[in-house]
């Protein structure tokens, strides 16, 4: 083999290590989740997508629910440019999984200093799980460009 040629390929093999150990330092250092997309909201025929939404369960009933003694259920709808609920108490140490879509277009759920990170889109849901250990008021904030007012599109959630 050429010198250049052996050059390039440990090169190559290099990258590829590299990209693995991002990948482990990732998934298991930085513990970074995934939100799943775990179904989606189907339209009966000639039915808006914002209607048939707001008649599927959960995105029926935005909200905090408490579904077993410290696990909380809260359902957020992103909409141009609101969430609803715009703001949502916990009690400290909650332990809540998150339901989210998207009436119209697509919205980001970002929760600054948490892993809380996920995208509201029309017809898709999405669920990230995240446990509330500090108090205090944590702000939503929309992260996906989404129109005109994107940038007052936030939210609060206070744990106490
Ligand atoms: Cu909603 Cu940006």
């Amino acid at each position: 083999m050429e010198k250049l040629e052996k050059i390039y390929v440990w090169l190559a093999v290099g990258i590829l290590l590299a990209f693995i150990v991002a990948l482990i330092y990732a998934s298991v250092i930085l513990a970074v989740r995934v939100p799943t997309d775990v179904g989606q909201i189907v339209p009966n025929p000639g039915e808006a997508l914002a209607s048939a939404t707001m008649r599927t369960p959960p995105f029926d009933q935005p909200g905090v629910q408490e579904v077993a003694p410290g696990k909380y259920k809260v359902v957020v709808l992103g909409q141009a440019w609101m969430f609803n609920p715009p703001s949502i108490e916990l009690p400290l140490g909650a332990d809540v999984t998150f339901y989210g879509t998207s009436l119209d277009i697509d919205h980001g759920f970002f929760i600054p200093n948490t892993d809380v990170n996920m995208m509201l889109l029309p017809g898709q849901v999405s669920i990230l799980r995240h446990k509330f250990d500090k108090a205090g008021v944590y702000r939503i904030i929309c992260h996906e460009y989404c129109g005109t007012l994107h940038h007052l599109m936030t939210g609060t959630i206070t744990v106490k």
